[in-house]
């Protein structure tokens, strides 16, 4: 590398405090939400607290995890945490007190599965699967579409979700709205075949959104960082687009900051890949273009550590991941399948211990390590 390469591709901006309102994240890296099904009826316990801490202790700075909205069809595994219910808020403040201890921070992502949840599944096997036209995911009608009643419900069940995590301790929230998960379903024309006020172009199947975000802004208050999670791509349509222009985007996120976010987190599967013709920004970097929000970024990140066999690990991604954060494209970067493989990957970045990184396998999924 030459002198001027190591000064742009220095570590010094993924390790640069972060501050957002009254959250100031330790360094740019955070933990990507993963769902992960291992709280007996919805309760976080002691093993969370420790998979968590062992993060947070090892750099990562900050951490969003996922938890299950109120609503009887909200999940489709009773091992998902709830965001709700005196015992699971107990066993999150916990989690919250162990990585706060590490030095880390952390917030919830509020999630809710619409129809991509099974029909029949536990805990509430007779409440129907829900989604704005009843469609699945390939368009098949499945159940009765939400009414307004239904519709305003779970409204306000992001919103308690909301104050809970508040008054429990944790950073801020994340609502889940990319991936084809309930908020996503309101904003693809796929699932949301809507003739009233919450359906219609890309522009008007934004409104479910903008409610929810209304609603948990005006339960938590000016100040407290409220993020959104979104995707162009959906689970079981990796091609699928809600928007085909940096235009249609910007009129898109407006309506999302007008309702108050003010941390788009955006979800793709390789952080680099440009989103648009005629530019080599990805979306995360229009989002931050167009809106000026903080911005996480996520896909791939370290996934290059396990290369094929006789290849070299080229840590490619790595140096597009420096090189964009010192442009400023986005602000902050999430981590999903390489903190899984590796608790400590953040701090062995940092020391420059690439050698020693564990790479994700599968089996790294199906356990809390
Ligand atoms: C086991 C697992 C569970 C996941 N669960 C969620 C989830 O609940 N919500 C979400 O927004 N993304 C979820 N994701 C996606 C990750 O947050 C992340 O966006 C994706 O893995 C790409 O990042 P990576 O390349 O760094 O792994 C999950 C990924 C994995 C591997």
């Amino acid at each position: 590398m030459t002198e001027q390469q190591e000064q742009i591709y220095s570590l010094e901006t993924l390790f640069e405090p972060y501050t957002i309102h009254q959250l100031t994240v330790p360094n740019r890296i955070v933990m990507s939400p993963m769902a992960r099904a291992f709280s007996p009826e919805g309760v976080p316990g002691e093993d969370m607290a420790a998979y968590y801490r062992r993060r947070a202790e090892n750099e990562v700075g900050l951490i969003i995890t996922v938890g299950m909205i109120d609503h009887p069809a909200a999940t489709s595994d009773p091992g998902l945490p709830n965001i709700f219910g005196e015992a699971a808020m107990n066993g999150w403040r916990e989690v919250i007190r162990q990585v706060h201890e590490a030095g880390g921070r952390i917030v919830p992502q509020l999630s809710h599965m619409g129809m991509i949840r099974s029909m029949g599944s536990q805990p509430y096997p007779d409440a129907p699967s829900i989604g704005p036209s009843g469609l699945d995911m390939q368009g098949n009608k499945i159940s009765e579409p939400m009414t307004e009643e239904e519709i305003a419900k779970v409204i306000q069940a992001y919103a308690d979700a909301a104050v809970n995590a508040q008054q429990a301790g944790f950073d801020g929230i994340e609502l889940s709205g990319g991936h084809g998960l309930l908020i996503d379903q309101f904003f693809w024309e796929k699932t949301n075949q809507r003739t009233d006020r919450y359906g219609g172009d890309f522009l008007k199947r934004t409104r479910f959104a903008a409610e929810v975000v209304q609603a948990v802004r005006a339960a938590v208050g000016p100040d407290y960082p409220v993020s959104i999670r979104l995707s162009q791509w959906k689970m079981g349509d990796y091609t699928a687009k809600l928007v085909d222009t940096p235009e249609q985007l910007e009129q898109f996120l407006n309506v999302l900051v007008q309702a108050g976010v003010d941390i788009f987190h955006i979800s793709t599967r390789r952080f680099w890949d440009p989103e648009f013709a005629g530019s080599e920004l990805g979306l995360a970097g229009w989002v931050k273009k167009l809106t000026g929000k903080t911005t996480i970024a996520v896909g791939s990140v370290g996934m290059d550590n396990d290369p094929a066999e006789g290849e070299e690990a080229d840590h490619q991604g790595m140096e597009e991941l420096l090189k964009r954060l010192d442009n400023q494209e986005f602000d902050l970067i999430a981590v999903g399948r390489a903190l899984l493989g590796d608790p400590a990957w953040a701090k062995k970045i940092r020391e420059g211990r690439l050698e020693e990184i564990q790479a994700f396998t599968p089996d790294a999924a199906a356990k809390l390590y």
